[in-house]
């Protein structure tokens, strides 16, 4: 089966193709096919965070050019093979927000044919809901004129399977800053085997919660962020450093330069909610607490700097492990997982192999580092599992949720 995906939920706008075969993690293979991603980041970095409009409009900007090129990776692209569809004539009402889109997209159905597709993977949610609105409406738009079904994707259902996914992937693949295509890696990909329950710690931008599975593709929230996502406040305490956005991967740098360094521990702040008997999180109060440190030291030296961004990245990281280590005793895991753009951390992900390792036979998965962000083919892989058990959305009645939970 030959699933295209399209991932819209934040600052990413992204397209992939999959060609996938089995039935769960321990038969299922795949290949991509064609990957392409565009990363606004250096449109949002002046405002030190991402501008839900103009991320808008810039999926609207880029959407086709994206699936042209990842179509043509794929050997997809038909040129000259006009073909006759039907809902024409309901696209501009489908498209009457996205003139740009519509308009890019009318020209690309006048100049290629159908592509040899099985289904449409679109994020619905959760994500800034401009944002998702432009994916679902370019899916739908293509789903009418190429009679082909739609999978509504859940966004940290991709982040669960990406971390599953045992894939040679070439960095190359997966490009950042840019509008670029991927190479094509001809390798075939599978999914790590998971034993049950499986526990998924899901750190992003918008996003920081403890998920239980007791078996494939089944999802309960047993813990989440009460306040700011970790992502959001790894962004927050960056740019109270002065440091560019998307601060996480900044304070990640400075910390390790202090680790390597072996500067002294200067600072000391809190670890919210470590030892509550819940399985939720807290990272508002740590991201103040950062905030009056860095109000009374305004001359704040380069070790100092780094000293701070170790202890913020110490903090958030002993708080998540140890709610998810006391989860995972509690509820019997026997893996771990790790999900969402923060799980690209690389002391984050050493802490919690450290733990994992020390708890017994827990396996831990996390995402290749370059598709620990937020790619398309993250949101192809929940597709073609959905597409399997024919979970296709009504064209009419699918909506942009900005607020979707995992269920
Ligand atoms: O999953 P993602 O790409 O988008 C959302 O769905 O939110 O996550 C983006 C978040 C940003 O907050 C970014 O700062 C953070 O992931 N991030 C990191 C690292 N790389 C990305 N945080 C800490 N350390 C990193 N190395
Ligand atoms: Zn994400």
């Amino acid at each position: 089966m030959k699933i295209l995906g399209i991932e819209t939920s934040c600052d990413e706008t992204a397209v992939c193709l999959i060609k996938a075969s089995g039935t769960g993690p321990e038969d299922f293979t795949y290949k991509v096919l064609g990957n392409a991603l565009y990363s606004q980041v250096a449109i949002h970095a002046p405002y030190g965070g991402v501008f839900p409009n103009l991320a808008k409009r810039e999926h609207a900007k880029n959407l086709v050019p994206l699936l042209t090129q990842a179509l043509q990776q794929s050997g997809l692209l038909l040129e000259g093979l006009t073909f006759q569809y039907s809902g024409r004539s309901d696209l501009p009402t489908l498209l009457v927000r996205e003139p740009e889109l519509l308009e890019q997209l009318t020209e690309f159905l006048a100049q290629y044919g159908k592509p040899d597709i099985d289904a449409i993977a679109v994020t619905a949610g959760p994500g800034l809901e401009p944002a998702l609105w432009v994916g679902v409406n370019f899916a739908r738009a293509l789903s009418l004129v190429w009679d082909i079904p739609i999978v509504a994707v859940n966004h940290m259902e991709g982040h669960v399977m990406m971390s599953m996914a045992q894939c040679e992937v070439d960095s190359e693949q997966l490009t950042v800053d840019r509008r670029e295509i991927a190479s094509n890696p001809s390798v075939n990909c599978k999914l790590s085997t998971v034993d049950f329950p499986l526990l998924s710690l899901l750190i992003s931008g918008g996003h920081t919660e403890l998920v239980l599975s007791t078996e494939w593709m089944k999802y309960q929230r047993i813990g989440e962020t009460r306040d700011d996502a970790v992502g959001e406040a790894f962004d927050k305490v960056a740019r109270m450093l002065g440091l560019p956005y998307p601060g996480g991967p900044e304070i990640s740098r400075l910390a390790a330069s202090a680790h390597a360094e072996g500067i002294t521990e200067v600072f000391a702040l809190p670890r919210p909610m470590i030892g509550e008997d819940n399985y939720d999180f807290s990272f508002s109060g740590l991201k103040t607490a950062v905030k009056r440190l860095a109000e009374a030291h305004p001359d704040m030296s380069d070790d100092e700097k780094k000293d701070l961004a170790r202890e913020f990245e110490d903090a958030a990281a002993d708080v998540l492990v140890a709610k998810t280590l006391r989860a995972a005793e509690e509820y019997g895991a026997q893996t771990v997982l790790v999900g969402g753009g923060v799980s690209a951390n690389t002391y984050i992900r050493q802490r919690l192999a450290e733990a994992t390792a020390g708890a017994g036979h827990i396996q831990l998965l996390v995402p290749p580092p370059e598709l620990a962000t937020d790619n398309a083919l993250m949101i192809a892989l929940p597709g073609y599992f959905r597409a399997l058990k024919k979970e296709f959305a009504d064209l009419t009645t699918l909506r942009a949720n900005g607020n979707l939970r995992l269920s």
